[in-house]
């Protein structure tokens, strides 16, 4: 049995895995930024008998990642997914790039996990062989040839940078640190004509954890296992 903490946990992939996790047999903090509001959670939480907790956490705000942080102190995460991202408003093209609409999106995608790292940096210490998978998008590569949606691809490709040079760090304290594009995935974000199910990305995902070794620390995967170009 792990123990799971899982960001944006209401909708969307984090549900997802949330639910694939409960399935699992494994302990999971699904956190949201309106627990009141997460009807679909607390539905599996209740279902749960306790294996499923609901917490709150605004990943944009710090004050709200070190409450949740200290709700949790005496916990061991043994995995840690940064999942909550948002794709940034609908003004970003050259012309109309609404820019602080940037900011936020850099708030949320990129600074987001860079707090949750250090709020949680003593629960992931206290399991055996912690991760933390941070869910970025194949747009941060440079390999992805595209243009527009530049307030969301930059902060993504940041985010790899930052979980990248954070993989170096805590390499000596062996928690391991990866970056993973979960495929476009049928979500709010992804619409309804995305290639894969929630499903089946939860599940990939879910398998890219299980094997993943601090050998390994500091890559960028798809969901589907291979390795991510970046
Ligand atoms: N879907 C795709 O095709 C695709 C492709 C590449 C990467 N991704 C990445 O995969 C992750 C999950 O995406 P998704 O497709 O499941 O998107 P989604 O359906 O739009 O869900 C996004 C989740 O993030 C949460 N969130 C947004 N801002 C937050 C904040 N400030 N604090 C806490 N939670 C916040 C949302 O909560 P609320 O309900 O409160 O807004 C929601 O639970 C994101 O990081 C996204 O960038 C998705």
């Amino acid at each position: 049995m792990s123990t799971v903490l899982i960001t944006g946990a209401n909708r969307g992939i984090g549900l997802e895995l949330s639910r694939q996790y409960v399935e699992s047999g494994d302990r999971v903090y699904a956190c949201c930024r309106k627990p009141e509001a997460a009807s679909e959670l607390n539905t599996l939480a209740a279902a749960s008998k306790g294996q499923l907790t609901v917490h709150s956490m605004d990943v944009s705000s710090e004050h709200s990642i070190k409450a949740c942080a200290k709700e949790l102190s005496s916990e061991s995460i043994g995995i840690l997914i940064n999942n909550a991202g948002i794709i940034g408003g609908d003004h970003q093209t050259f012309d109309d790039a609404n820019l602080e609409d940037w900011l936020f999106t850099f708030q949320v995608n990129t600074i987001g996990p860079f707090r949750v790292a250090q709020a949680f940096q003593e629960h992931l210490k206290l399991a055996d062989n912690p991760k933390m998978m941070t869910i970025s998008s194949q747009v941060a590569a440079s390999t992805f040839s595209m243009s527009g949606i530049y307030a969301y691809a930059s902060s993504k490709a940041a985010v790899n940078k930052v979980m990248q040079a954070l993989a170096v760090e805590w390499q000596q304290s062996k928690i391991s640190v990866g970056l993973i594009h979960p495929g476009w995935v049928q979500t709010d974000m992804g619409g309804a004509e995305a290639q894969i199910t929630p499903q089946a990305s939860a599940a990939g995902i879910r398998q890219v954890i299980e094997n993943f070794k601090l050998d390994d620390t500091g890559s960028f995967f798809k969901w589907n296992g291979e390795i991510h170009p970046w």
